[in-house]
Protein backbone atom coordinates (compact mmCIF):
# COMPACT_ATOMS: atom_id res chain seq x y z
CA UNK A 1 0.00 0.00 0.00
CA UNK A 2 2.94 1.95 0.51
CA UNK A 3 5.03 3.69 -2.36
CA UNK A 4 7.30 5.45 -2.91
CA UNK A 5 7.23 8.03 -6.04
CA UNK A 6 10.58 9.17 -7.48
CA UNK A 7 10.85 12.49 -9.51
CA UNK A 8 13.19 12.08 -11.59
CA UNK A 9 13.18 15.45 -13.06
CA UNK A 10 14.26 16.19 -9.01
CA UNK A 11 17.36 14.16 -9.78
CA UNK A 12 18.87 15.91 -12.66
CA UNK A 13 17.75 19.17 -11.04
CA UNK A 14 19.91 17.98 -8.04
CA UNK A 15 22.93 16.86 -10.23
CA UNK A 16 22.53 20.74 -11.81
CA UNK A 17 23.01 22.01 -8.54
CA UNK A 18 26.29 19.93 -7.74
CA UNK A 19 27.77 20.68 -11.55
CA UNK A 20 26.90 24.35 -10.11
CA UNK A 21 28.83 24.14 -6.74
CA UNK A 22 31.89 21.82 -7.93
CA UNK A 23 32.52 23.63 -11.68
CA UNK A 24 35.43 22.38 -12.11
CA UNK A 25 34.90 18.89 -10.93
CA UNK A 26 33.53 16.02 -12.55
CA UNK A 27 30.89 14.22 -10.80
CA UNK A 28 30.69 10.51 -9.71
CA UNK A 29 27.47 10.07 -8.51
CA UNK A 30 26.69 7.63 -5.95
CA UNK A 31 24.11 5.08 -6.10
CA UNK A 32 24.91 2.03 -3.64
CA UNK A 33 22.76 0.59 -1.27
CA UNK A 34 19.66 0.95 -4.45
CA UNK A 35 20.76 4.42 -4.64
CA UNK A 36 19.81 5.14 -1.27
CA UNK A 37 16.40 3.42 -1.77
CA UNK A 38 15.48 5.62 -4.99
CA UNK A 39 16.23 2.63 -7.33
CA UNK A 40 19.75 1.92 -8.49
CA UNK A 41 18.96 1.61 -12.14
CA UNK A 42 15.91 4.21 -12.75
CA UNK A 43 18.42 6.52 -11.04
CA UNK A 44 21.64 5.73 -12.77
CA UNK A 45 19.11 6.05 -16.27
CA UNK A 46 17.80 9.36 -15.21
CA UNK A 47 21.44 10.55 -13.85
CA UNK A 48 22.65 9.86 -17.31
CA UNK A 49 24.70 13.03 -17.07
CA UNK A 50 26.76 11.50 -14.66
CA UNK A 51 30.25 11.29 -15.42
CA UNK A 52 30.78 8.34 -13.31
CA UNK A 53 28.40 5.76 -10.84
CA UNK A 54 29.62 4.71 -7.59
CA UNK A 55 28.98 1.55 -5.85
CA UNK A 56 30.12 -0.29 -3.09
CA UNK A 57 29.05 -4.19 -4.16
CA UNK A 58 30.33 -5.64 -6.98
CA UNK A 59 26.70 -6.48 -7.88
CA UNK A 60 25.81 -3.02 -7.51
CA UNK A 61 27.60 -2.72 -10.62
CA UNK A 62 26.91 -5.46 -12.15
CA UNK A 63 23.27 -4.38 -12.16
CA UNK A 64 23.96 -1.45 -14.14
CA UNK A 65 26.27 -3.09 -16.71
CA UNK A 66 23.58 -5.43 -17.15
CA UNK A 67 21.04 -2.29 -17.41
CA UNK A 68 23.18 -1.12 -20.26
CA UNK A 69 24.45 2.12 -18.35
CA UNK A 70 28.11 2.81 -19.78
CA UNK A 71 29.72 4.98 -17.63
CA UNK A 72 32.60 4.37 -15.57
CA UNK A 73 31.73 2.50 -12.76
CA UNK A 74 34.02 2.95 -9.59
CA UNK A 75 33.47 0.22 -7.30
CA UNK A 76 34.47 2.30 -3.24
CA UNK A 77 35.35 -0.71 -1.82
CA UNK A 78 37.46 -2.58 -4.20
CA UNK A 79 37.36 -6.67 -4.73
CA UNK A 80 38.15 -9.10 -2.22
CA UNK A 81 38.64 -12.45 -4.39
CA UNK A 82 39.79 -13.22 -7.65
CA UNK A 83 36.14 -14.11 -9.05
CA UNK A 84 35.33 -10.39 -7.82
CA UNK A 85 38.63 -9.18 -9.77
CA UNK A 86 37.69 -11.17 -12.91
CA UNK A 87 33.85 -10.19 -12.44
CA UNK A 88 35.15 -6.16 -12.05
CA UNK A 89 37.96 -6.88 -15.24
CA UNK A 90 35.12 -7.99 -17.28
CA UNK A 91 32.55 -5.19 -16.87
CA UNK A 92 35.35 -2.60 -16.84
CA UNK A 93 35.32 -1.91 -13.28
CA UNK A 94 37.49 0.95 -11.73
CA UNK A 95 38.37 0.09 -8.30
CA UNK A 96 39.54 1.60 -5.05
CA UNK A 97 42.60 0.21 -3.51
CA UNK A 98 42.91 0.09 0.16
CA UNK A 99 44.85 -2.76 1.37
CA UNK A 100 47.96 -4.25 0.51
CA UNK A 101 46.04 -7.87 -0.11
CA UNK A 102 43.77 -5.95 -3.15
CA UNK A 103 47.41 -5.15 -4.72
CA UNK A 104 48.32 -8.39 -3.94
CA UNK A 105 45.38 -9.64 -5.80
CA UNK A 106 45.93 -7.50 -8.91
CA UNK A 107 48.88 -9.01 -9.50
CA UNK A 108 47.28 -11.88 -11.56
CA UNK A 109 45.02 -9.66 -13.51
CA UNK A 110 45.30 -9.36 -17.52
CA UNK A 111 47.17 -6.11 -18.62
CA UNK A 112 45.29 -2.87 -18.41
CA UNK A 113 42.44 -4.02 -16.60
CA UNK A 114 41.63 -1.59 -14.24
CA UNK A 115 41.44 2.20 -13.63
CA UNK A 116 42.78 2.54 -9.81
CA UNK A 117 41.75 5.04 -7.09
CA UNK A 118 44.04 4.06 -4.52
CA UNK A 119 42.51 5.41 -1.07
CA UNK A 120 45.11 7.16 1.43
CA UNK A 121 43.51 7.07 5.01
CA UNK A 122 43.63 10.89 6.53
CA UNK A 123 42.46 10.14 9.86
CA UNK A 124 38.63 8.88 9.43
CA UNK A 125 40.28 4.92 10.37
CA UNK A 126 38.15 3.42 8.27
CA UNK A 127 39.56 2.65 4.85
CA UNK A 128 42.95 3.31 3.35
CA UNK A 129 46.81 3.38 3.48
CA UNK A 130 48.26 4.92 6.55
CA UNK A 131 49.75 8.17 4.77
CA UNK A 132 53.16 6.85 5.92
CA UNK A 133 52.41 3.48 3.53
CA UNK A 134 51.03 5.38 0.80
CA UNK A 135 54.01 6.36 -0.99
CA UNK A 136 55.14 2.44 -1.08
CA UNK A 137 51.34 1.05 -2.17
CA UNK A 138 51.62 3.59 -4.94
CA UNK A 139 54.66 2.59 -6.11
CA UNK A 140 53.80 -1.34 -5.72
CA UNK A 141 50.75 -0.72 -7.49
CA UNK A 142 52.09 1.52 -10.31
CA UNK A 143 54.66 -1.21 -11.12
CA UNK A 144 51.26 -3.86 -11.93
CA UNK A 145 50.66 -4.92 -15.68
CA UNK A 146 46.87 -4.60 -14.46
CA UNK A 147 46.88 -0.98 -13.95
CA UNK A 148 46.12 1.44 -16.34
CA UNK A 149 47.30 4.44 -16.47
CA UNK A 150 48.33 6.77 -13.48
CA UNK A 151 47.69 5.60 -9.91
CA UNK A 152 44.61 8.29 -8.51
CA UNK A 153 44.18 9.32 -5.17
CA UNK A 154 41.17 9.35 -3.13
CA UNK A 155 40.18 9.72 0.50
CA UNK A 156 36.75 10.20 2.41
CA UNK A 157 36.44 13.15 5.36
CA UNK A 158 34.96 11.75 8.91
CA UNK A 159 33.66 15.25 9.36
CA UNK A 160 32.51 17.31 6.73
CA UNK A 161 29.14 17.93 7.67
CA UNK A 162 30.36 19.75 10.81
CA UNK A 163 32.38 22.62 8.88
CA UNK A 164 34.16 23.97 11.90
CA UNK A 165 35.83 20.88 12.98
CA UNK A 166 39.17 21.16 13.08
CA UNK A 167 39.64 17.25 11.80
CA UNK A 168 38.85 18.06 8.54
CA UNK A 169 41.27 20.23 8.23
CA UNK A 170 44.03 18.11 9.60
CA UNK A 171 42.40 15.35 6.75
CA UNK A 172 42.79 18.01 3.70
CA UNK A 173 46.42 18.87 5.22
CA UNK A 174 47.11 14.98 5.64
CA UNK A 175 45.80 14.06 1.51
CA UNK A 176 47.96 17.56 0.10
CA UNK A 177 51.03 16.35 2.05
CA UNK A 178 50.31 12.67 0.78
CA UNK A 179 49.64 13.38 -2.66
CA UNK A 180 50.80 16.77 -3.69
CA UNK A 181 52.89 16.96 -7.41
CA UNK A 182 51.86 13.12 -8.23
CA UNK A 183 49.94 12.01 -11.48
CA UNK A 184 46.85 11.13 -11.61
CA UNK A 185 43.28 12.52 -10.00
CA UNK A 186 42.57 13.60 -7.01
CA UNK A 187 38.89 12.67 -4.85
CA UNK A 188 38.00 13.73 -1.60
CA UNK A 189 34.15 15.20 -1.45
CA UNK A 190 31.24 13.82 -0.52
CA UNK A 191 27.96 15.79 -0.42
CA UNK A 192 28.91 17.51 2.37
CA UNK A 193 32.32 18.83 1.24
CA UNK A 194 30.46 20.02 -1.52
CA UNK A 195 28.79 21.98 0.14
CA UNK A 196 31.17 23.47 2.76
CA UNK A 197 34.45 22.63 1.79
CA UNK A 198 35.39 24.31 -1.88
CA UNK A 199 39.54 23.36 -0.71
CA UNK A 200 37.93 19.36 -1.05
CA UNK A 201 36.54 19.59 -4.17
CA UNK A 202 39.76 18.73 -6.65
CA UNK A 203 39.07 16.54 -9.64
CA UNK A 204 35.96 14.25 -8.98
CA UNK A 205 33.12 15.26 -6.25
CA UNK A 206 31.32 12.24 -4.86
CA UNK A 207 27.64 13.27 -4.11
CA UNK A 208 25.34 10.72 -3.13
CA UNK A 209 22.73 12.29 -0.57
CA UNK A 210 22.52 15.85 -2.22
CA UNK A 211 21.71 14.19 -5.42
CA UNK A 212 18.52 12.77 -3.86
CA UNK A 213 17.46 16.39 -2.08
CA UNK A 214 18.71 15.87 1.03
CA UNK A 215 21.05 17.78 3.54
CA UNK A 216 24.01 15.93 5.14
CA UNK A 217 24.48 19.17 7.19
CA UNK A 218 22.60 18.46 10.94
CA UNK A 219 19.88 21.19 11.41
CA UNK A 220 19.28 21.92 7.54
CA UNK A 221 17.28 20.96 5.05
CA UNK A 222 17.92 20.25 0.86
CA UNK A 223 15.93 23.36 -0.64
CA UNK A 224 18.31 25.16 1.20
CA UNK A 225 20.39 24.41 -0.97
CA UNK A 226 18.28 24.87 -3.83
CA UNK A 227 17.57 20.82 -4.31
CA UNK A 228 14.29 19.09 -4.61
CA UNK A 229 13.52 15.83 -2.56
CA UNK A 230 13.32 13.69 -5.10
CA UNK A 231 11.55 10.64 -3.30
CA UNK A 232 7.74 11.18 -1.86
CA UNK A 233 7.01 8.77 0.21
CA UNK A 234 2.75 8.03 0.47
CA UNK A 235 0.58 5.56 1.86
CA UNK A 236 -3.32 6.04 2.65
CA UNK A 237 -5.75 6.25 5.75
CA UNK A 238 -7.45 2.97 6.32
CA UNK A 239 -9.74 3.60 9.51
CA UNK A 240 -10.88 6.59 10.97
CA UNK A 241 -12.23 6.67 14.76
CA UNK A 242 -13.20 8.61 17.34
CA UNK A 243 -11.34 8.56 21.00
CA UNK A 244 -12.89 9.83 24.23
CA UNK A 245 -10.32 11.94 26.01
CA UNK A 246 -8.43 9.31 28.55
CA UNK A 247 -7.76 6.81 26.19
CA UNK A 248 -4.59 5.47 25.02
CA UNK A 249 -3.49 4.90 21.62
CA UNK A 250 -1.43 2.16 20.64
CA UNK A 251 1.45 -0.67 21.50
CA UNK A 252 2.20 0.55 25.06
CA UNK A 253 -0.72 2.64 25.53
CA UNK A 254 2.12 5.17 25.82
CA UNK A 255 -0.10 8.16 24.04
CA UNK A 256 -3.30 9.24 25.84
CA UNK A 257 -5.61 11.98 24.36
CA UNK A 258 -5.97 14.76 25.71
CA UNK A 259 -9.22 15.64 24.57
CA UNK A 260 -12.11 13.58 22.61
CA UNK A 261 -9.88 12.52 19.57
CA UNK A 262 -10.10 11.87 16.17
CA UNK A 263 -7.63 9.40 14.79
CA UNK A 264 -6.68 7.95 11.26
CA UNK A 265 -4.84 5.05 10.88
CA UNK A 266 -2.61 4.63 7.97
CA UNK A 267 -1.38 1.56 6.22
CA UNK A 268 2.59 2.37 6.75
CA UNK A 269 4.76 1.38 9.69
CA UNK A 270 8.56 -0.14 10.17
CA UNK A 271 7.50 -2.74 8.28
CA UNK A 272 7.98 -0.49 5.01
CA UNK A 273 10.82 1.00 6.62
CA UNK A 274 9.13 3.86 8.58
CA UNK A 275 10.97 4.82 11.53
CA UNK A 276 9.80 3.16 14.49
CA UNK A 277 11.42 5.62 16.64
CA UNK A 278 9.90 8.74 15.53
CA UNK A 279 6.28 7.85 17.13
CA UNK A 280 6.90 10.60 19.99
CA UNK A 281 7.75 13.50 17.68
CA UNK A 282 6.74 12.29 14.34
CA UNK A 283 4.11 14.17 11.68
CA UNK A 284 2.58 13.24 8.14
CA UNK A 285 1.59 14.76 5.46
CA UNK A 286 -2.45 15.19 5.08
CA UNK A 287 -3.72 17.49 2.96
CA UNK A 288 -0.74 19.25 2.66
CA UNK A 289 -0.71 20.02 5.93
CA UNK A 290 1.38 18.66 8.69
CA UNK A 291 -0.72 16.31 11.25
CA UNK A 292 1.01 14.88 14.33
CA UNK A 293 1.90 10.89 15.25
CA UNK A 294 -0.82 9.77 17.96
CA UNK A 295 1.57 6.63 19.79
CA UNK A 296 4.26 4.49 18.48
CA UNK A 297 4.71 3.54 14.98
CA UNK A 298 3.58 -0.29 14.80
CA UNK A 299 5.08 -2.63 12.06
CA UNK A 300 2.26 -2.30 9.32
CA UNK A 301 -0.01 1.02 10.48
CA UNK A 302 0.85 4.04 12.19
CA UNK A 303 -2.33 6.50 14.14
CA UNK A 304 -2.44 10.07 13.35
CA UNK A 305 -4.56 12.48 15.86
CA UNK A 306 -6.68 14.00 12.70
CA UNK A 307 -9.14 16.21 15.35
CA UNK A 308 -8.11 19.42 13.68
CA UNK A 309 -8.36 18.30 10.27
CA UNK A 310 -11.53 19.90 8.73
CA UNK A 311 -14.26 18.86 6.96
CA UNK A 312 -13.01 15.26 8.61
CA UNK A 313 -10.55 12.99 7.14
CA UNK A 314 -12.17 10.16 5.37
CA UNK A 315 -10.86 6.76 4.67
CA UNK A 316 -8.77 6.37 1.60
CA UNK A 317 -7.22 9.47 1.38
CA UNK A 318 -3.27 10.13 1.05
CA UNK A 319 -0.89 10.55 3.31
CA UNK A 320 2.49 11.55 2.65
CA UNK A 321 4.97 10.12 4.72
CA UNK A 322 8.09 12.46 3.63
CA UNK A 323 8.71 14.77 0.44
CA UNK A 324 7.91 18.08 -0.62
CA UNK A 325 6.20 20.03 2.33
CA UNK A 326 7.74 17.23 5.15
CA UNK A 327 11.65 16.93 4.48
CA UNK A 328 12.69 13.29 5.06
CA UNK A 329 15.77 15.71 7.12
CA UNK A 330 12.81 16.58 9.60
CA UNK A 331 11.17 12.97 9.94
CA UNK A 332 15.08 11.87 10.55
CA UNK A 333 15.25 14.55 13.30
CA UNK A 334 12.16 13.82 14.96
CA UNK A 335 13.72 9.87 15.02
CA UNK A 336 16.64 10.58 16.57
CA UNK A 337 18.26 8.80 12.88
CA UNK A 338 19.79 10.80 9.83
CA UNK A 339 18.10 10.64 6.22
CA UNK A 340 20.26 8.57 5.14
CA UNK A 341 18.87 5.80 7.01
CA UNK A 342 14.84 6.67 6.44
CA UNK A 343 15.81 6.54 2.42
CA UNK A 344 17.79 3.65 2.85
CA UNK A 345 15.77 2.03 4.83
CA UNK A 346 12.75 1.51 2.80
CA UNK A 347 11.61 -1.86 2.79
CA UNK A 348 10.87 -4.57 -0.27
CA UNK A 349 7.63 -4.21 0.49
CA UNK A 350 7.12 -1.03 -0.84
CA UNK A 351 6.70 -0.31 -4.17
CA UNK A 352 8.94 2.22 -5.99
CA UNK A 353 7.90 4.37 -9.07
CA UNK A 354 9.52 6.79 -11.42
CA UNK A 355 7.85 9.47 -12.99
C1 LIG B 1 33.61 6.82 -0.17
C2 LIG B 1 32.32 7.55 -0.27
N1 LIG B 1 32.24 8.65 -1.03
C3 LIG B 1 31.08 9.35 -1.16
C4 LIG B 1 29.94 8.95 -0.49
C5 LIG B 1 28.68 9.76 -0.66
O1 LIG B 1 28.32 10.36 0.57
P1 LIG B 1 27.13 11.41 0.64
O2 LIG B 1 25.87 10.65 0.44
O3 LIG B 1 27.25 11.98 2.01
O4 LIG B 1 27.37 12.40 -0.43
C6 LIG B 1 29.97 7.82 0.31
C7 LIG B 1 28.77 7.42 1.05
O5 LIG B 1 28.75 6.96 2.13
C8 LIG B 1 31.20 7.11 0.43
O6 LIG B 1 31.27 6.01 1.19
Amino acid sequence: MANATIDTSALRHNLGIVRARAQGSRVMAVVKANAYGHGLVPVARALAQADAFAVARVEEGLALRGAGIEQPIVLLEGVFDADQRDAAAASRFDLVVHTAAQIDLLRGAAPASFKVWLKVDTGMNRLGFDPADFAAARTALGALVAVRGPVHSFTHLASADEPCNPATAAQLACFEAATRDLPGERSIANSAALLNLPAALADWVRPGLLLYGASPVPGAVGVEHGLRPAMTLRSQVIAVKRIRSGARVGYGGVWVAARPTTLAVAAIGYGDGYPRSAGAAGAVLLRGRRVPLAGRVSMDMLAIDATDVDPPVRIGEPVVLWGAGLPVEAVAAAAGAIPYELLCGISQRVAVEGR
